[in-house]
């Protein structure tokens, strides 16, 4: 999290930073600060909040200085005040510094600098950073020197961005485990953690890799590692249209994002299904495809929704590709003794390909010789390049911080590989194009479940100042619950349990009065007439029900007491649908409290911290 964006070239600077920090708030917004050159004086803007704060700082956005530096933060060590926001100046106010990521040392270093005279104005690890390059600077004399003898310094993760009045033609920048990309224009060069910060300006990028330091001018730069080395990295071009990363006319982009979903998905199986063979096409695993039918077990792990995501995928893998999988939370297989054999695949899955946890789950994978392969939405990310092979879901930009489409194209993309392992083992062709087809028929599907929307919002009204909200599923729908009752958490902050419907009984059942809504995802499926049971027995304790159903349920609408119809569709595939009306209803009901839907407080979107 934290978003970084720099600038060097002819234009000026201020305006620039400032649209790249908007484009980047989902990584944080917790304070934002620019830091330019002008008058061989670097000047510092910085305000703790949203980055509307800090444009009240700005008295004048023509100001003639080409050279800059910007910073969103996400806090981790720090209150979110002005002191803390970044950038972060040394002694002198010479060097301006961002950072993203965690000094893990920092308290070290800090006890070190400050017996040696220096003095600290922020409770931030990212300050020893400024410091050290400026302890170093009095000896080397050069900036990018300065900076690399510094980072050796460091444990733990960056990716910086430092402009100084000592060297006033260049912006150096370096990662390790923090996303940075150069943008290449004419005569001008862009810094930035993602691509949508500098997407209107340039598509050619070179993705900066850890250990990676570069020195960046107007006109071209320089690329070493943290030995001193050259290297050399291939410019990309960024297949991404500015209007994908704009509102079109939504008042959120998280409801944009929903009613994208139609596309999405069809963005998501695009070319990848023949439906003449019953089965699909995922270029990005031929190589591995053997492997994949070969293994005996595949571990899914991931974070957050993605998480929720794995756990769908759990169910269609072993039903279908009759595989036995386990998911696992990122940050908990890590930190333990994860027993992985020769014939195990990690399969990491992350919207972002950024989130730390998830990245140092496939980096622990690898060690132990385990095969990775990467089901990601960002193209060029880190978990994407460093998996051994993968599949991107190609959901386009997601802005808002809860996921949604996201959500929906990591499934379609768990049903391309349910089916692609599923028909070299004994899927029939015959079910193979059965789930090939329905994958086709979804978008149509989604759009009219989208259609509902006004039904939903009514919904929201009756229910936005509930405290508490249970969503209780089965089988595949048990993680949507789960997903379901984040959605709500997150943007409308109601606390919200999701739960195995069945498990009610052991302990959620207490908490059910006649104030306590219950959102039950109760399409006919094998599970239909069990959730039936257990609605009854909320109604007996008078819970206010609210069922997802299929559309051809006529006799459930007397039962609860308030139902939206979702179209039918396979088992395996009806989380793609039934996630939507829930998806909805948190939006609506905390677009009725007055909350800020796209940047709930305390969280980010990308999270690249442990
Ligand atoms: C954060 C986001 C969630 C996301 C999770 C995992 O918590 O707010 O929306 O599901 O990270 O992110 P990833 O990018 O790895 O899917």
């Amino acid at each position: 999290m934290c978003g970084i964006i720099g600038y060097i070239g002819e234009k000026k600077v201020i305006p620039i930073l400032i649209n790249g920090l908007k484009r980047l708030e989902y990584r944080g917004y917790d304070s934002s600060g620019i830091g330019y050159l002008m008058k061989k004086k670097v000047i510092v803007n910085k305000a703790a909040g949203k980055i509307s704060n800090l444009e009240k700082l700005i008295s004048d956005y023509d100001e003639d200085t080409f050279i800059g530096i910007g910073h969103t933060r996400w806090s981790t060590h720090g209150a979110p005040t002005n002191e803390n926001a970044h950038p972060h100046f040394d002694g002198g106010a010479r060097i301006a510094l961002v950072h993203n990521g965690i000094v893990e040392n920092y308290r070290t270093l800090k006890t070190k600098l400050k017996d040696l005279g220096y003095q600290f104005t922020s409770e931030t690890d990212s300050e020893v950073i400024v410091h050290l390059i400026s302890y170093f600077y009095e000896k080397e004399k050069s900036l990018v020197e300065a900076v690399r003898l510094a980072l050796h310094e460091i444990e733990g993760t960056y990716g910086i961005c430092v402009v100084s009045s000592l060297e006033q033609d260049k912006i150096i920048a370096a990662r390790k485990g923090s996303p940075l990309i150069v943008g290449i224009g004419e005569n001008e060069h862009f810094v930035a953690s993602d691509a949508p910060a500098i997407l209107e300006y340039t598509n050619n990028v070179v993705f900066l890799e850890d250990g990676d330091v570069a020195e960046i001018y107007k006109d071209h730069f320089n690329l070493k590692s943290l030995a001193n080395q050259q290297i050399k990295r291939e410019v990309e071009v960024l297949d991404l249209d500015i209007s994908t990363i704009e509102k079109g006319g939504f008042p959120h982009f998280m409801l944009k994002e929903i009613f994208e979903q139609p596309e999405s998905i069809q963005n998501s199986i695009r070319g990848r299904i023949v439906l003449s063979a019953g089965n699909v096409k995922l270029g990005g695993l031929e190589h591995v495809l053997d492997d994949l039918i070969n293994s005996k077990r595949l571990i899914l792990t991931a974070c957050g929704t993605s998480w929720h995501a794995a756990l769908v995928g759990e169910y269609m893998l072993e039903q279908y590709a009759e595989i036995p999988v386990e998911v696992e939370y990122a940050s908990e297989f890590r930190y333990r003794n994860p027993i992985l054999n020769r014939n195990d695949i990690v399969v990491a899955i992350s919207q972002s390909g950024e989130t730390a946890d998830t990245l140092a789950a496939i980096r622990e994978s690898k060690k132990r010789n385990a095969t990775v392969l990467g089901v990601c939405n960002v193209v060029g990310s880190s978990i994407a390049r460093e998996s051994q092979a993968g599949v991107y879901i190609h959901a386009g930009p997601e802005i808002g911080v809860a996921s949604t489409k996201a959500f929906t194209s990591q499934l379609a993309v768990l049903a391309l590989l349910t089916v692609l392992i599923g028909r070299r083992k004994n899927l029939s062709f015959g079910y193979g194009e059965k789930i090939c087809q329905e994958l086709l028929n979804l978008p149509k599907k989604i759009s009219q479940i989208l259609q509902k929307q006004n039904e939903i919002e009514e919904l929201a009204q009756q229910f936005y100042q509930a405290p508490n909200f249970l969503y209780l599923g089965r089988g595949y729908n048990f993680p949507v619950a789960l997903e379901g009752a984040l959605k709500l958490k997150e943007i409308s902050y109601i606390h919200a349990e999701g739960y195995p419907a069945a498990e009610m009984k052991h302990g959620p059942i207490a908490l059910v009065d006649e104030n306590m809504p219950i959102v039950f995802i109760a399409t006919k499926d094998s599970t239909y007439e069990k959730i039936l049971s257990n609605i009854e027995e909320v109604k007996a304790r008078k819970g206010k029900v609210i069922a997802i159903a299929s559309e051809d349920d006529n006799s459930i609408d007397s039962i609860v007491d308030h139902v939206i119809k979702v179209p039918n569709t396979l088992e395996m595939l009806s989380p793609i649908l039934t996630i939507i009306p829930l998806q909805l209803l948190a939006y609506h009901i905390a677009v009725k409290k007055g909350l800020n839907v796209d940047q709930p407080r305390n969280l980010a979107k990308s999270v690249t911290v442990e």
